[in-house]
């Protein structure tokens, strides 16, 4: 296995970072309330509906679900998205999810909280870049991860998420494929250790699940001998080794449930607890401690891209005559292109059990 080193794209990354803004001060219940009544009302007149994900905060996920939406996992946002009747669909999460209900529902007008919301996996794969390494290896099945542009989406054989890249590749490697894995290096090396395949890794990470510490953990755990570790695996190897659950915040959720723990500690975005809790209303959750704290940590287990979805956004996209801030456009040559890896994914896992 050999990883490709990427200065350049550590940069747009850092430099992204470097631009966000704090998240503005909290609303009153009150406040909340009128406003998650305005957006029911908008999403009525609009033909329009709410699909979000579990890292969003916990009112974006109320919201959801209460207005007949949905709160998933990337790969049943997808799913929901594609087989959703409205016309409009409004996508709470980050820019590669708007992009992959576009790619998958042209006809739909696709739109976001914030264009601004994008995801460092993305951003550290600039399709130039990734095709030329493509070019350079053009033996290999090439396989990335949901969390790309619709161009570097494009350029690939298959697409997944980490409900189901464990068992694509596992399928490639019994054909005897060599892979292309892009963008996330922990990822990759999770599926490489675990299918045993020959892959070759772009090295981009996820700038919250890269904080998390085995050392933390290991900490934690003296704190808690009891406690099961649940981690996504965009988490460090040495963290994920230390898991009694590693999978998507689907995967996560439902391992919550279903361990017999009494106490959770999680490697994974603080947003998912408000569904992990519904899930498993008796056990303790324990957040997983990150590198630093406060204005020492990039992200302090929550994603300040996924942060961007605040309910104003929202009725700003559903008000605002300026579009342009808020609708997801595919060019439409990229379009057929991205949505070939996209099917394969969503009918190898139409068979896959709990996915
Ligand atoms: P899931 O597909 O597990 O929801 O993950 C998406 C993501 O962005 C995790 O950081
Ligand atoms: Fe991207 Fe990480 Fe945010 Fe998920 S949590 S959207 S992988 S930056």
């Amino acid at each position: 296995m050999s990883l490709v080193q990427n200065d350049a794209a550590r940069l747009i990354v850092k430099n992204h970072l470097d631009q966000i803004e704090a998240p503005p001060s909290s609303l009153t219940e009150t406040q909340k309330r009128e406003k998650m009544q305005q957006i029911a009302e908008l999403l009525k007149e609009h033909d329009a509906t709410i699909i979000a994900h579990y890292y969003c905060d916990p009112e974006i996920q109320e919201l959801a679900e209460a207005t007949g939406g949905f709160v998933s996992d990337s790969l049943a946002m997808a799913r929901f998205g594609r087989d959703a009747p409205q016309k409009k669909l409004i996508v709470a999460g980050v820019k590669f999810m708007g992009e992959t209900a576009k790619i998958l529902s042209p006809e739909k007008t696709v739109l976001m909280p914030t264009l601004e919301a994008t995801c460092s996996l993305d951003l550290g794969c600039p399709i130039d870049q990734f095709s030329e390494f493509c070019d350079a290896h053009p033996d290999h099945t090439v396989v990335v991860y949901a969390n790309t542009s619709a161009a570097v989406k494009a350029r690939a054989d298959w697409v997944v998420t980490s409900s189901c890249a464990v068992e694509i590749i596992d399928h490639l490697d019994s054909l005897g494929q060599k892979i292309i894995w892009a963008p996330d290096q922990h990822l990759g090396r999770y599926i490489q250790n675990k299918v045993g395949a020959e892959m070759l890794l772009w090295d981009g990470s996820c700038i919250v699940h890269e904080e998390f510490r085995a050392r933390g953990i290991e900490q934690m755990k003296a704190l808690y001998p009891e406690a099961a570790v649940l981690v996504h695996p965009e988490s460090p190897t040495d963290v994920i080794e230390m898991a009694d659950a590693v999978g998507s915040t689907s995967q996560l959720i439902h391992a919550a449930k279903t361990l017999p723990h009494e106490q959770l500690i999680v490697a994974t975005d603080r947003g998912i607890f408000y569904k992990m809790r519904q899930a498993a209303p008796n056990k303790q959750i324990i957040e997983a401690p990150t590198r630093g704290a406060g204005a020492t940590c990039r992200s302090c287990a929550h994603c300040p891209w996924m942060a961007m979805n605040s309910l104003d956004a929202i009725i700003d996209s559903l008000t605002s005559s300026d579009l342009s801030l808020h609708e997801i456009l595919v060019d439409a040559d990229l379009i057929p292109l991205a949505k070939k890896p996209l099917d394969k994914m969503l009918e190898f896992t139409a068979s896959m059990k709990g996915v």
